[in-house]
């Protein structure tokens, strides 16, 4: 292929981890790229808050733009990558004024496309733009050319997975040196794996964002971040993960969205997944995305989610496809197009469930316990009775049967009553798919 002369010209907000990151692969893989992508592509101007920081990366040639918002009317920028961060403010602002400048924007802002992506896509595809975000979810594994090109022809009936490489690390730190949640915690955030504010990760709000994103991708729906219910990974002890490993299992914060008769669910919660399962061999900060197809059947995806080279990789593809002159609607669909799904209640949903109670080490807790259970119609697979816990309880962990969530949850609240139980109840599902 000969190489065009004709530069694409980007400019960069942010020149933190990522866009630093993409800085220097530009540089690095110039040659490279400019082949691959049929035309050079530059970075004539950058943005960020503080000029005199030295971002180990050379910025020679770039012009320095204080507002990032500028960058959206320069004349010497035909693509605008985002790389800020947040819901809203610069990042959104900026966002809007690109497209609304007739140029196309390339962002790793799960947050902000969570939030505003149903108005931005609509925005670019009025004017013909592409909008692209590779990089949003998954970092550099490429799931979202994977579901919306590779599994295009495909029905997909469920897309589920780990997409915050924080919470795979402390879970995969607490399992490998048995220490708990806070000390991992502590240390990662010590190493700069983990944010000072830790809390979008750990609760399971940044896995929402992605898999809200995922969803509309796979099941041609709009956007519903609002409908993602989260759950984090803070309860989580190591005696939960030793005993999850005992039945079998490893404990990894899961993405989950699955369209049942027409409805929508969407849920990020811990959950005990087979040994075997590939999900539960992804280990440390990587991330796996699973798709479900009807004719393509299971797909998995796997590789690193988040850090300055693979997340720069895949903004660089959304480059290289903008520089091809690819442009198609940011959503797969034509927003008008994009069902609104009514989202599906959890109540419904059938699952095993792994249960643990602190209670009280005395004759008839037990009986009293598991009639509670039963009272509830939920049946037990199995069941343990662990060592003393610190305030002279015995821990109790219960495999259910299949039983229906919303029977669970209704004899969970009837134990916790109990005077027997000490704390609340921990409930966690089981991945059997
Ligand atoms: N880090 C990852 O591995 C990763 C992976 C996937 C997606 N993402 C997403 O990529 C985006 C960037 O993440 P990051 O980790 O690179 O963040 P970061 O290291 O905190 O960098 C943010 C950059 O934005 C700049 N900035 C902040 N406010 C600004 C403003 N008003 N105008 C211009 N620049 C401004 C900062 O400037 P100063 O440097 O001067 O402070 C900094 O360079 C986020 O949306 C994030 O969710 C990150």
């Amino acid at each position: 292929m000969t190489v065009a002369t004709t530069a694409l010209k980007i400019g960069i907000a942010g020149l933190g981890n990522v866009g630093g990151g993409v800085v220097k692969l530009l540089a690095q893989n110039a040659d490279l790229i400019a082949r691959r992508a049929g035309r050079p592509i530059i970075v004539s101007a950058v943005s960020a808050r503080d000029r005199s920081r030295d971002r180990g990366v050379a910025l020679d040639g770039m012009a320095w733009v204080d507002d990032a918002a500028e960058l959206a009317k320069r004349s010497d920028v035909d693509v605008v990558v985002e790389l800020i961060g947040g819901s809203d403010g610069p990042a959104l602002t900026l966002a809007r004024r690109t497209l609304s400048a007739g140029k196309p924007l390339v962002t790793a802002n799960k947050a902000m496309l969570a939030h505003h992506g149903m108005e931005l896509a609509q925005i670019a595809e009025n004017a013909g733009l592409p909008l692209k975000y590779e990089a949003a979810v998954a970092g550099g594994i490429p799931v979202i050319k994977g579901i919306a090109e590779g599994a295009a022809a495909n029905r997909i009936t469920r897309v589920y997975g780990l997409m915050n490489g924080t919470c795979n690390y402390i879970l995969s730190r607490m399992e490998a040196e048995g220490l708990g949640f806070a000390a991992v915690l502590a240390d990662a955030q010590a190493q700069g794996f983990a944010e000072a504010d830790p809390s979008f990760d750990i609760d399971g709000v940044d896995t929402a964002h992605k898999l809200s994103i995922l969803a509309a991708l796979a099941f041609g729906a709009r956007i519903d971040f609002a409908g993602v219910a989260a759950h984090g990974i803070r309860a989580i002890e190591p005696a939960d993960i030793e005993q999850a490993a005992a039945l079998g299992f490893r404990i990894k914060l899961v993405g989950l969205a699955e369209v049942q008769d027409g409805q929508l669910f969407q849920r990020v919660h811990p959950a005990l997944v087979p040994l075997d399962h590939p999900v539960a061999t992804t280990m440390g900060s990587l991330n796996a995305v699973v798709v479900e197809g009807d004719f393509v059947g299971r797909l998995f995806f796997q590789g690193r989610g988040a850090g300055a080279g693979p997340t720069a990789s895949a903004v660089v593809a959304d480059l290289i496809d903008i520089a091809r002159g690819d442009v198609r609607p940011p959503l797969v669909m034509p927003v008008a197009d994009l069902a609104a799904l009514p989202r599906a209640p959890a109540a419904d949903r059938r699952g095993r469930y792994y249960l643990r109670l602190t209670v009280a080490d005395r004759a008839g807790v037990l009986a009293e316990l598991t009639a509670s259970l039963r009272d509830c119609g939920v049946s037990i697979e199995s069941l343990v009775q662990r060592g003393t816990a610190a305030n002279g309880g015995a821990m109790l962990v219960m495999v259910t049967h299949e039983a229906r969530e919303a029977d669970v949850l209704a004899s969970l609240a009837h134990m916790a009553a109990s005077p027997a139980v000490a704390g609340p109840p921990v409930m966690m599902h089981i991945l059997d798919f």
